[in-house]
């Protein structure tokens, strides 16, 4: 594997599911991989679980690891050409991707949507220039429009506690205070569709996600009627989609104008009430009794530990393809 930005990229996705479950019984089976490669692993955003697993599953590997965080410490980088750089960009990222790439031999992205402009993010900006100019093999680790490595881990801690072999998974939207990207959901539903599970996503009108990330999954605005007989609940808040309302958060930046009562989506024990005894789910970092309630979140259903520790799982099987195809 030389990219890793979408499930295609996994190719047979039940084989990578398998290989992941190998991969977590003997995660140190395969460090003859990763000697003398250098792991670079480049943050433009904040990150807990993305920063420690992923630099986890490298070592694993046996692999040596740099983390730069582009932010704190590296020059202020100019990402658009024919700028005249008179301000407080010191260098441009057509210079820095290629001297990065001189120092690794795979490289792994994180990079959110900016929402400046909806065509720069879901052209994927930036990780597309880490992949056309550092001439190394590159992983996203969320960027504007998915967060592969998420929804591998997610998928993975679905196959251990799913109990029928087609369950019913939920993603519900759920409100925040601030306005999040869509690269969560967006994976999610292509993972979880593509695993061949009956994928419901519930949202209140106006939350709409790119239906070339949706394209399988059922579409249902009740958010009751949706979690009737869910074996797995997805919590997750994302701001619009569509060109008119795109990055917004409705509550917030249009009040008054929907006719929504967006508090009633908090994920607590009446939506729970009416599931399959439903795995609870969330990426993290959560808002509690804002996505979901306390209960809920701390209750005896919630995989969020889980889904966490099986990120390593998931970065340690794409860096090992990775590192298996180095030329
Ligand atoms: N879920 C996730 O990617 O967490 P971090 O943002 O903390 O890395």
């Amino acid at each position: 594997m030389r990219y890793y930005t979408n499930v295609s990229d996994l190719g047979d996705l039940q084989a990578a599911l398998t290989e992941a479950l190998e991969v977590k019984k003997h995660r140190y089976d395969y460090q003859h991989l990763g000697k003398n490669k250098t792991a670079l692993l480049i943050f433009f955003n904040n990150s807990l679980r993305t920063r420690l697993s992923t630099q986890k599953a490298a070592q694993n590997l046996g692999m040596n690891t740099i983390v730069l965080d582009v932010n704190a410490g590296a020059w202020k980088l100019e990402t658009e050409r024919g700028v005249v750089m008179d301000g407080d960009k010191a260098e441009h990222l057509l210079e820095a991707i290629p001297v990065m790439g001189c120092y690794a031999d795979i490289i792994g992205v994180r990079s959110f949507a900016r929402f400046e402009s909806k065509k720069d993010d879901y052209e994927e900006k930036i990780l597309s220039q880490f992949i056309k100019y550092s001439g190394k093999p590159v992983f996203s680790m969320e960027c504007a429009t998915g967060h592969p490595l998420q929804a591998f881990a997610d998928i993975i801690t679905i196959e251990e506690h799913k109990e029928v072999k087609r369950p019913k998974v939920v993603m519900s939207w759920a409100p925040h205070p601030g306005r999040l990207p869509q690269a969560v959901p967006n994976s999610f539903a292509q993972f979880a569709v593509a695993a061949g599970y009956e994928v419901v996503i519930t949202h209140p009108h106006g939350y709409e996600l790119d239906p070339r990330f949706t394209a399988g999954a059922t579409i249902e605005y009740d958010q009751m009627k949706a979690f009737e007989g869910a074996d797995f609940v997805y919590g997750k808040n994302w701001s619009a989609f569509q060109d008119e309302f795109y990055g917004k958060n409705l509550e917030k930046d249009f009040p008054g104008q929907f006719n929504e009562d967006w508090r009633s989506w908090t994920i607590g024990a009446r939506q729970m009430a009416v599931t399959n005894y439903a795995h609870f789910m969330h990426c993290l970092p959560v808002r509690r009794n804002m996505i979901v309630t306390d209960d809920v979140i701390e209750g005896p259903r919630s995989l969020v530990i889980p889904e966490a520790a099986n990120r390593e799982i998931s970065a340690e099987t794409v860096i090992k393809r990775m590192l298996e195809d180095l030329d």
